[in-house]
């Protein structure tokens, strides 16, 4: 008897990126009905034939779920990837989701930037926003955690700016903020177990290849 085929675990952050990942997959003929019902509270698909399972996360927890080898494949924000820091392959960038990772707030925050003064951050990613000051402007700053609506921070007077994800920019604009500098580009990456790499790697070398086909490529950059 021939040995069945070993599951391949996908970890899609809930949302957006889920949605649009799933196109993809469909388009390489990866299909889970199942899934698609926006009413269903399961959390877990399977696709027998193709031998590919798929679970949804928290973003900040696909990572996680990758390092360890609950899943062997995740989709998840550049943004994610950086602040969690977990032992994982980044092997593509998916090209959706794109937006910048920005230190933002009123235009009066300018100078205290320019001048490296002692400044009140607040951020959703304290590991992103210490990176920048400490490491690449060498600028001491207090980082204040928060875990949503970051712009309200130079509202209240919490902090003097924020870093956090600039998409549209009307999130900013509605608030009074603007974009003071810009850290990096972001966008939705596939990461990759570090041992499934190894042991699978005809699968999953198979599979990216297939994706990047379906990727525009984007001029000038
Ligand atoms: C994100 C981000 C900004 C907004 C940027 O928030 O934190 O607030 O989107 O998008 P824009 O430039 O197109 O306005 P999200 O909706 O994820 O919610 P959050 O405030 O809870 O982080």
């Amino acid at each position: 008897m021939m040995m069945e085929e070993r599951y391949i675990t996908f970890a899609l952050g809930k949302g957006r990126l889920a949605d649009k990942t799933l196109e993809l997959l469909e388009q390489i003929g990866i299909t889970c009905r199942e899934m698609k019902d926006k009413n269903s509270r399961k959390l877990i698909f399977v696709n027998e034939e193709k031998r590919v399972k798929f679970f949804l996360a928290k973003g900040p927890d696909v990572p996680t779920y990758v390092e360890y080898g609950a899943a062997d494949i995740g989709v998840v924000g550049k943004d994610t990837i950086l602040e969690e820091n977990r032992r994982v392959y980044e092997v593509l960038d998916l090209g959706f989701g794109r937006c910048r990772m920005c230190v933002c707030g009123p235009a009066r925050a300018k100078e205290l930037l320019q001048h490296h003064e002692r400044i009140r951050v607040a951020t959703k990613y304290p590991v992103i926003a210490k990176e920048y000051f400490y490491n690449k402007k060498h600028q001491t700053v207090d980082i204040i955690k928060l875990n949503g609506s970051v712009e309200l921070g130079p509202i209240v007077a919490l902090s003097d700016v924020i870093v956090d994800i600039v998409e549209t920019g009307s999130t900013l604009k509605e608030n009074g903020l603007e974009v003071l500098e810009e850290i990096c580009p972001l966008s939705a990456r596939m990461i990759v177990n570090q041992v499934s790499m190894q042991m699978e790697t005809e699968r999953i070398r198979t599979l990216i290849l297939k994706m990047k086909e379906l990727i525009p490529i984007r001029e000038g950059v």
